[in-house]
């Protein structure tokens, strides 16, 4: 078997690509270091998996490459890459997303169609709710994405959809709840709470602190790729959450905890293309891929806690 990973230097293409390889798959994976953040962080995600002769690394855009030739032999594609970040999606900015996360995805399945593939996973995104009134919400609901970010991705997440129609492209769509765990970006929440509690700075919290996330550790959407892989008939989207929904202030409580100490805190204003809550309704994905959620949020906490204490040395 053979599958081919899009975004495999980032946060959860290396942990996935770890996660194939160790279940016996050869793993051809590809990335263009976009520099939203440190090519190092992303080179250090990666450096153990360089090192294993079933992997095979091309450090190259989806734009820039002979897709066709690249998927020669592919069974199974996880379509990881994106340009992240929900509040820098706005401005000039947004033509860097609109090529890397539609027409990058267009061109992928567009070179999927004379290619053998069995499965296509895509990883699409909670954010293209935008702010519903259904919570928990269901994959029925009706997507409002309320960032230029949740646009791109649902544009992406439609784009699956047709191939599938049309062209009988097996893909399925993983709406992911705010991943963290080790290897987090570093504009992400935790990663800064943690970075900003070994510094000793107060952590900056937009808004009220009172929106709510359902937050869900990377091992989890690890595993739910994998079931998708597995399980998932083609043209289905499924939510991917951590199973409970907090609050910012409530998880500021648990990362106290785990440091063993109070935290200053600096509120700040809302930021344009935050989503004020999410929740997922995981009655389809655990009915048809038999995902459930296994990290609680304070042991998960605890893993990225460990890694930004050990990465920090
Ligand atoms: C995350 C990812 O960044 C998106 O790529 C992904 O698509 C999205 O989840 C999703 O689930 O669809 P977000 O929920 O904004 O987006 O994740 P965080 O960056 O961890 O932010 C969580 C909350 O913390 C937000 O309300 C944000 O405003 C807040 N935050 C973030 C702060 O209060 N302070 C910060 O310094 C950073």
């Amino acid at each position: 078997m053979k599958a081919f990973v899009t975004g495999a230097a980032g946060f959860v293409g290396s942990h996935l690509c770890e996660y194939l390889i160790e279940r016996g798959l050869k793993v051809v994976g590809i990335d263009s270091f976009m520099d939203y953040y440190s090519r190092a962080v992303k080179e250090a995600n990666i450096a153990a998996l360089k090192k294993n002769q079933n992997f095979r690394f091309i450090g190259k855009s989806l734009l820039d490459v002979d897709l066709a030739k690249l998927l020669d032999g592919v069974d199974v594609v996880f379509h990881q890459a994106a340009q992240a970040g929900v509040r820098a999606s706005w401005g000039n900015n947004f033509k860097i997303y609109s090529d890397n996360n539609i027409l990058a995805t267009q061109m992928l399945l567009e070179a999927c169609r004379e290619s053998p593939v069995k499965n296509f996973v895509y990883a699409s995104s909670s954010s293209v709710y935008g702010d519903t009134k259904d919570l928990p919400t269901k994959e029925s609901s009706l997507p409002c994405p309320v960032s230029p970010y949740g646009v791109s991705k649902l544009a992406a997440e439609h784009l699956c959809s047709l191939y599938c129609k049309n062209f009988g492209t097996p893909t399925v769509s993983l709406r992911y709840f705010t991943v963290y765990g080790p290897r987090q970006r570093p504009d992400m929440a935790f990663h800064r709470f943690f970075r900003w509690a070994l510094e000793d700075k107060p952590l900056e919290i937009y808004g009220d602190g009172k929106q709510s996330r359902d937050f869900t550790h990377v091992k989890d959407i690890v595993e739910a790729n994998w079931l998708a892989f597995r399980k998932a008939a083609p043209g289905e989207v499924f939510n991917i959450g951590g199973g409970s929904r907090v609050t910012l202030n409530e998880v500021i409580e648990i990362i106290e905890e785990i440091v063993g100490r109070e935290l200053k805190i600096r509120y700040r204003g809302v930021q344009k293309g935050d989503v004020r809550h999410t929740m997922a309704d995981m009655t389809k994905a655990e009915g048809k891929l038999g995902y459930r959620p296994k990290v609680s949020l304070e042991n998960g906490l605890r893993t990225e806690y460990e890694w930004i204490k050990n990465s920090a040395k």
